[in-house]
C-alpha cells in the first residue's frame, strides 16, 4: 500500500507494559542501493535481509524494467543479475516509484548517463516533492529532464548519450542528491567529484567501493569531497542487509514512554551518519543501552535495550546532528512530548520536503492531542508535558507518510485517551510488520472498520 489503496484507519490505545524482542526489518536505504548497484554489476548479486516494503518492491520492479533480472526467493533473499554500468535498456512503460523519493532519485541518477529515455511518476505524495535538486546536477552530465512545474513528477529524463564528468557541490544536505550524482558518475568517463558541506548517510560511497568502484573520500575545509572514477566494471556482491535504525526508532521510543516497558531491538547498525536519534535520546536521559556492541562489515552494530524512562528532559538538539537523524524527528517529537521542558530542534528545513511536510504534520497532530508546539521555517519546539502526560484522544492525519502514521500510533500507546490515524496504509512502505510486531510487544492497535 503506498497510497493507492483504501485508507486503513487505526487507533492505538493506552498500552503496555511493552516487553520482548523487536526484530525490525532490513534497512531501507541499503535495500534500494543493493538492488540498483546489483543491476549495474555484471553477474549475480545475492541479497539477504532485503526490506520487502513497498518502496523497495517498486525499485525492484524498476530495475526489471531497465533490463536486470531480479528474483525473489522468499524470506528476504533476493538475487539480481545485473546488466553492467551503461547497460540499462529502455523501459517499455512509465516507471512508478510509488511513495519513494529515494527510489526515484537514485534511479534517475543511475540512468542519466545512459542513452535511454524513461518517464517517472509516483503517488500523490511523491508527485508533490521537488525533483529539480536531482535533475539540475544530472543536466550537467548532459541529461535532459522535462517535468511539471517546479520539476515535479511525472517527469521524463533523456539520458546523456555522450556524458561528461561533473564536479558538484550539493546545495542541500541530501544523501539522495549526493547518491544520484555518484550513480550518474558511474557511466561518465574520468572523475566525478561530489562535495557535501554536511555529512549525510554514506551508504552509497561504502557500497560503491564494495562493488569494486574507485571512490575516495576526503574531509576538507570545503566539506566532504567524494571522488569517483567513472566506467568501472562493478563486481557482483553478496550483501547481508543490516536492520534499519530508522525502523528500530519506533519500538525503542515506544518503550521509553510506555510505563513499565523493557524492549530489546537486536542487530541495529549504528553507522554514525544514521545514529543521531539514539545519542539525542541518551542526552535526554533515556534508559537506552547498547548491548553486545560489535563490528560487522566494517560498521558498528549493537542490540538496543530501551526501558521506560519517566525522568527524561527536553534538550536543544544540535543543528549539525540533523542529517544523522533526519527521518527520526517525528518520533523524537513524540518522546519530547512526554519529557519535562522544551525540546528545540533547529536546522531542519529538509523536514518540509519529505513524504509530507513533517513539521506541519506533527505540529498539527500533536496540538490536537494536547501538546504545545511552536514552529518556524527551519525549526520547531515541543513543550514537553512531563509527569502530566499527554491527553491524546484525537485523530491525526498521516498525509501518505509512513513515519507520521507510526509516530502518532506510538503517541497513542502512551497517551491517556489513545490516538487514531486516518490511514495506517503508508506504513507498509518501510515497516510492513509494524502492526504485528508492536502488538506482540503488548501494544493495543485496533483497525477501525470504515
Ligand atoms: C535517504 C536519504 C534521506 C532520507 C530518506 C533516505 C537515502 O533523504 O530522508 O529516507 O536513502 O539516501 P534526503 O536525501 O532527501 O535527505
Amino acid at each position: 500500500m503506498s497510497g493507492h489503496g483504501q485508507p486503513i484507519p487505526m487507533t492505538a490505545r493506552a498500552s503496555g507494559p511493552l516487553k520482548g524482542v523487536a526484530e525490525v526489518p532490513g534497512d531501507k536505504s541499503i535495500s534500494h542501493r543493493s538492488l540498483i548497484l546489483g543491476a549495474l554489476a555484471v553477474g549475480e548479486t545475492r541479497i539477504s535481509g532485503l526490506l520487502e516494503g513497498q518502496d523497495v518492491l517498486d525499485t525492484a520492479k524498476a530495475m526489471r524494467a531497465f533490463g536486470a533480472e531480479v528474483i525473489e526467493h522468499g524470506g528476504g533473499d533476493w538475487t539480481v543479475h545485473g546488466v553492467g554500468v551503461g547497460g540499462f535498456a529502455e523501459p517499455g512503460d512509465v516507471i512508478d516509484c510509488g511513495n519513494s523519493g529515494t527510489g526515484v532519485r537514485l534511479i534517475m541518477g543511475a540512468m542519466a548517463t545512459s542513452p535511454v529515455t524513461a518517464t517517472f511518476t509516483g503517488d500523490a505524495s511523491l508527485r508533490k516533492r521537488p525533483m529539480g535538486r536531482v535533475t539540475d546536477p544530472l543536466a550537467l552530465f548532459g541529461a535532459q529532464a522535462v517535468g511539471r512545474a517546479g520539476g515535479r513528477l511525472p517527469l521524463t529524463l533523456v539520458g546523456a548519450a555522450d556524458p561528461v564528468p561533473v564536479r558538484y557541490v550539493v546545495p542541500v544536505p541530501s544523501a539522495q542528491v549526493k547518491s544520484a550524482v555518484l550513480l550518474a558518475g558511474l557511466n561518465a568517463p574520468g572523475q566525478t567529484v561530489v562535495i557535501e558541506r554536511e555529512a549525510t548517510r554514506d551508504h552509497t560511497e561504502r557500497m560503491l567501493s564494495g562493488f569494486g568502484a574507485e571512490v575516495s573520500v576526503e574531509d576538507t575545509d570545503e566539506g566532504r569531497v567524494i571522488t569517483l572514477t567513472g566506467r568501472p566494471e562493478l563486481r557482483p556482491q553478496t550483501i547481508a542487509v543490516p536492520r534499519d535504525p530508522s525502523s528500530a526508532a519506533f519500538p525503542v521510543c515506544a518503550a521509553l514512554i510506555v510505563e513499565g516497558s523493557d524492549v530489546l531491538v537486536p542487530n541495529i547498525g549504528l553507522n554514525p551518519t544514521r545514529a543521531g536519534l539514539f545519542e539525542t535520546l541518551r542526552e535526554m536521559g533515556a534508559d537506552l543501552t547498547y548491548e553486545n556492541l560489535r563490528e560487522e562489515g566494517g560498521e558498528p552494530v549493537a542490540d538496543l535495550r530501551a526501558r521506560f524512562s519517566p525522568g527524561m528532559r527536553g534538550i536543544e538538539v544540535p543543528a549539525e546532528r540533523a542529517a544523522s537523524m533526519i527521518d527520526e524527528y517525528p518520533i523524537l517529537s513524540v518522546v519530547a512530548s512526554f519529557a519535562e521542558g522544551r525540546t528545540h530542534m533547529p536546522g531542519v528545513r529538509e523536514l518540509r520536503v519529505k513524504e509530507s511536510d513533517r513539521i506541519d504534520a506533527m505540529a498539527v497532530g500533536l496540538r490536537a492531542n494536547g501538546v504545545t508546539v511552536d514552529e518556524g521555517e527551519d525549526w520547531w519546539t515541543v513543550h514537553g508535558r512531563g509527569p502530566g502526560g499527554v491527553p491524546g484522544g484525537a485523530v491525526a492525519e498521516a498525509r501518505l507518510d509512513h513515519r507520521i502514521a507510526m509516530s502518532f500510533l506510538i503517541l497513542g500507546m502512551a497517551a491517556q485517551s489513545g490516538v487514531s490515524v486516518d490511514d495506517a496504509g503508508p506504513i507498509a512502505t518501510s515497516f510492513p510488520v509494524f502492526e504485528p510486531l508492536m502488538t506482540r510487544l503488548g501494544a493495543v492497535l485496533e483497525r477501525v472498520d470504515g
